[in-house]
């Protein structure tokens, strides 16, 4: 299987094994001390590969401050330039050390980008001589890095994180995990956010009417007449979902359902504090819940198989992200239950779940799915294959557009989203896809949304789309908290 791609691609970072002197990039940057004049370590080796003329520039540069980067020629190195970066000694951590070890890679990409340099290899500073653990270095490196290429988009074309050892690629590798998983869970939630609103306006919808004039942008009005950027009941569950997560940190349905019935009693994270298009499947079930009923007090027929736990599980994938596959799949089935207790929601939940936190890893959509296949089959009820099927084998990502439907059925809603991203790329083109299906538009939205923004990280959304969303800064609040958990 193919190396996953921790990191979305808007964000390359790139780990690699090996000795810093011989990477012919535009600039290496060297842990060098205060003195600049030259050292053990890998100060040492790459005054000893670039020769003399590196001493005698650096003499003439009057040392450099902590946290600090200055830029001399690479002479005889195959880096065109050398960036002389200082990072802190490392006194136990609360002597300022990473702020100062931030700014010493902050500095050097600074430098790099007003030379004109696009490509940046980085040894583990602070990390040998002086004594900076490097998990602790490896993740003040990887956010200072994400941080500094969030803020210049495009000017850099590789930053290349050089591990020397062992120690320092395992610490590398899991800091580029942890930042992909976190770019990819702020762009699954707000992606779904945004697919519901983009949904909204030409829900129910027949295919015939989008296929003559298909949605291309977030409009307004429509179906529900509301402002541009509403977004709808699958939104509000999923931040009441993701409420519930964030602030009890553990994973308690009564609470959740809490919260729904807040949400439909006094319109609790709905967009404009009203209540608009709610499911007969959640509606029912919520008012059991509010009767005193015991639960479980979702329906549990073959006819309760819509889309209202699929539409607002994508924060659980998020939460139990480092569970056990059996962990996510026996939760998902009883945060499913709240509302669609049948087997088919339950199994559509977990299968969803498995494949966007299979995506948090960096792992493409069809080994995902594949994965998520895998798990699934021995907890598979032999009546459930058959309407699975296609998902299961994925053979639904082949199919015809003729048989792909956007409908509120659980099961459509589910191959509708796999099929939109796999056929489509980019986070526009997968949700605006799934949404020109017609039908149940803001469902189909929401999850392709979810599924495309982890894909793709949070800046494959477009801007303008994030910006229209009602309450904007409170989502982001919401989704860099899951992110965190
Ligand atoms: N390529 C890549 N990385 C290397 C190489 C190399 N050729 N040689 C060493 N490293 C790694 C080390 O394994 C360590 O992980 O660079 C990292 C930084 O270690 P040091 O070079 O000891 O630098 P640092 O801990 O920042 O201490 C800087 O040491 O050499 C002196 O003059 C230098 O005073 C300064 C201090």
């Amino acid at each position: 299987m193919a190396p996953a791609t921790y990191l979305p691609s808007y964000l390359p970072i790139i780990l690699e094994r090996g000795d810093l002197t011989q990477l012919a990039v535009d600039a290496i940057v060297n842990a060098a001390g205060p003195t600049l004049l030259g050292g053990g370590g890998v100060d040492g080796a790459i005054h000893d590969a670039a020769g003399p003329e590196l001493l005698a520039e650096c003499s003439t540069l009057g040392g450099c401050a902590v946290g600090d980067a200055k830029l001399t020629a690479g002479y005889r190195l195959p880096a065109r330039h050398v960036i002389h970066a200082v990072g802190p000694i490392w006194r136990g951590g609360d002597h300022g050390e990473a702020d100062l070890l931030a700014s010493a890679y902050r500095r050097s990409l600074e430098l790099a980008v007003a030379h004109g340099l696009r490509t940046v290899a980085f040894p583990a500073i602070s990390c040998g001589v002086y004594g900076y653990p490097h998990a602790q270095a490896a993740e003040v490196a990887a956010r200072a890095v994400r941080d500094f290429i969030l803020a210049h988009p495009g000017a850099l074309s590789g930053v290349y994180l050089v591990a020397f050892d062992d120690a320092a690629a395992a610490a590398i590798a899991a800091a580029l995990a942890e930042l992909g998983a976190y770019e990819r869970i702020i762009g699954g939630l707000l992606g779904l956010i945004v697919g519901d609103a983009l949904g909204v306006p030409v829900e129910f919808f027949r295919r015939e009417a989008l296929d003559r004039a298909p949605l291309l942008d977030m409009i307004g009005h429509g179906t529900h007449d509301q402002p541009p950027g509403t977004w709808s009941d699958d939104s509000s569950l999923t931040l009441a979902t993701a409420a519930s997560l964030t602030s009890s940190r553990t994973i308690d349905p009564e609470d959740m359902m809490r919260r729904f019935a807040d949400w439909l009693e006094r319109g609790e994270w709905s967009a404009h504090g009203e209540v608009f298009d709610v499911g007969i499947t959640t509606a029912e079930s919520i008012k059991r819940y509010l009767s005193g009923a015991p639960a479980p007090w979702g329906g549990g027929g073959e006819m309760d198989n819509g889309n209202g736990a699929l539409m607002r599980i994508f924060p659980l994938a998020c939460a139990l992200r480092r569970a056990t596959a059996a962990q996510l799949i026996e939760r998902a089935g009883e945060v499913s239950a709240l509302t669609h207790a049948h087997p088919r929601s339950r199994l559509c939940c977990a299968y969803f779940c498995l494949v966007v936190r299979a995506v948090f890893r960096g792992g493409g959509l069809l080994s995902a799915m594949n994965e998520a296949a895998a798990a699934l089959a021995p907890s598979l009820p032999a009546s459930e294959a058959a309407a699975l099927a296609r998902i299961l084998d994925a053979s639904v990502l082949d199919a015809p557009r003729e048989q792909i439907r956007g409908s509120g059925y659980v099961v459509h809603c589910l191959e509708a989203s796999l099929w939109a991203a796999h056929r489509h790329q980019g986070f526009s083109a997968a949700v605006l896809a799934a949404i020109n299906l017609g039908e149940d538009t803001d469902t189909t939205g929401a999850v392709t949304g979810a599924l495309a923004g982890a894909l793709y990280g949070r800046e494959a959304i477009p801007r303008r789309w994030l910006e229209a969303l009602a309450r904007g800064p409170e989502l982001l609040a919401v989704a860099e908290r899951l992110a965190a958990l």
